[in-house]
């Protein structure tokens, strides 16, 4: 099958032919939709991330929208090395249903950034009843710019954003947001500026290093009398530095809490349970996701593609440029399938021997049946069948594999997109 290939450590991929996927028990075989190019697709890829298998040659990709054989759209991951998401056909667990009327690689390109905000912001919700202010690091990348989306969704009172890119903090101030440029040279003192005037109550850090040693700078205190705040800050992201020093005189003089949100911190069952709201907020417009689709020839380019919009790789041949939608089915008319539409038509995504990929036929090393471990950077997909399960795809009884009907492609319904920019 056509997919990305790795062949080593740091190298970017190429397309090529690989192996097809072992159906496994437990997994069932989805042709892809789109994969989303998260930061944890390359850090894995290129041996930095604790959850790197270290095999090659491999296909990257930790999760993907796919379609299964009756014809569903559903959201998965978790796949066993060698093989990757970006890939024509994987072998993955059932996943999580994507609505009908959502813009499936809006999908792809937003469950993994915007459930790393998603999962904290929830779970501080619950725990404290509100969310307060919420303090946000590295608000200007993806996963920044979704975190203030879903601390907006999910009812903060007040929104820091903090970042080093000035027009997407321009973009990002809003009434109940206000942002905060980090000085890379000295970004102690605005931070001490914004945290004096509101203590936060949650702080979502996705860059550390630097920016979180000025931060316990920023939030440190003067007094022995007691601290009234109660600050939970969480540690998502290092992209700033692997280390930050953490003052001794921080964790005594205030009420702090200071954790991580990742595969292994956050069990698998609470990333599950956060996957079906981000995929409805994704599908509903409350969560706006911009994304830029590549197809799995052009995967060179996503790698290396560096604008606003999460790279989304397809299995077509797409032409690279940037998506952004408003939000849930705007009229009938504007739902109806466009001739322009770029989703993956049955042409572009079928099996071809003629692949214009230089064809390298590349086999995966033997006994590598070892599952990735799951990241939160990895929404891991739940078994959704069965009596006893919860789930919100429960409903949809399947059909014996044996009288499932093939579906076109083509998404049933895409609305057009409201903005396209060059990427
Ligand atoms: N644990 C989890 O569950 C989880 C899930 C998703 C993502 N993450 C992690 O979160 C981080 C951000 O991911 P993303 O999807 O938002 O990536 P992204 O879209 O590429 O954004 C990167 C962000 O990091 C900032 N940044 C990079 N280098 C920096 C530096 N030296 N100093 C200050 N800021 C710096 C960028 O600032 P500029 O805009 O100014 O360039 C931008 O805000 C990554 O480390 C990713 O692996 C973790």
């Amino acid at each position: 099958m056509k997919a990305a290939i790795i062949t080593d450590a740091g190298r970017t991929p190429v397309p090529g032919t690989f192996d097809e996927p072992q159906v496994v028990a437990g997994t069932e075989l989805f042709e892809l939709v789109g994969a989303g190019l998260h930061q944890i697709v390359r850090s894995l890829a290129a041996g930095r991330h604790y959850g790197s298998s270290g095999i090659y040659p491999q296909v990257p990709g930790i999760d993907a929208v796919v379609r299964a054989a009756d014809g569903s759209l559903r959201y998965t991951g978790r796949i066993a090395p060698p093989w990757g998401t970006m890939a024509e056909r994987m072998a993955a667990q059932d996943g999580f249903p994507v609505p009908d009327d959502a813009d499936p690689l809006a999908v792809a390109a937003g469950v993994n950034p915007a459930g790393s905000g998603w999962l904290p912001l929830h779970a501080h919700r619950d725990a404290r009843g509100s969310l307060g202010t919420v303090l946000i690091l590295g608000a200007t990348g993806m996963s920044g710019r979704l975190a203030v989306q879903s601390a907006r969704a999910l009812g903060a009172e007040h929104i820091i954003a903090a970042g080093r890119n000035q027009a997407v903090l321009r973009s990002l101030r809003a009434p109940d947001v206000d942002v905060v440029e980090l000085d890379v040279d000295d970004p102690a003192g605005a931070l001490a500026e914004a945290v004096a005037a509101s203590t936060p109550d949650l702080v979502l850090d996705y860059v550390w290093g630097p920016i979180a040693e000025a931060t316990f700078a920023a939030l440190g205190r003067q007094g022995l009398h007691e601290d009234d705040a109660h600050i939970s800050y969480v540690q998502i992201g290092s992209l700033a530095g692997a280390h930050a020093a953490v003052p001794s005189t921080l964790l005594r003089s205030r009420n702090i809490t200071i954790s991580g949100s990742g595969a292994g911190s956050v069990s698998a069952e609470q990333q599950m349970r956060s996957i079906p709201a981000v995929i409805d907020a994704i599908a509903s417009g409350a969560l706006q996701v911009p994304y830029a689709a590549f197809g799995i020839d052009d995967v060179e380019k996503a790698w290396s593609y560096d604008g606003p919009e999460r790279a989304v790789v397809t299995p077509g041949r797409e032409r690279p440029g940037a998506h952004r939608r408003r939000s849930r089915a705007p009229s009938r008319r504007s739902r109806a399938p466009s001739r322009r539409s770029r989703a993956p038509t049955r042409r572009s995504r079928a099996p071809s021997r003629r692949s214009r990929a230089p064809s390298r036929r590349l086999s995966p090393r033997d006994a590598c049946r070892r599952s990735r471990p799951s990241a939160l950077d990895t929404p891991p997909p739940a078994p959704r069948r069965g009596p006893a399960g919860g789930g919100r795809g429960e409903g949809r009884g399947r059909r014996p594999t044996a009288t499932r009907r093939r579906r076109s492609w083509v998404p049933k319904r895409r609305r057009p997109v409201s903005r396209r920019v060059r990427a």
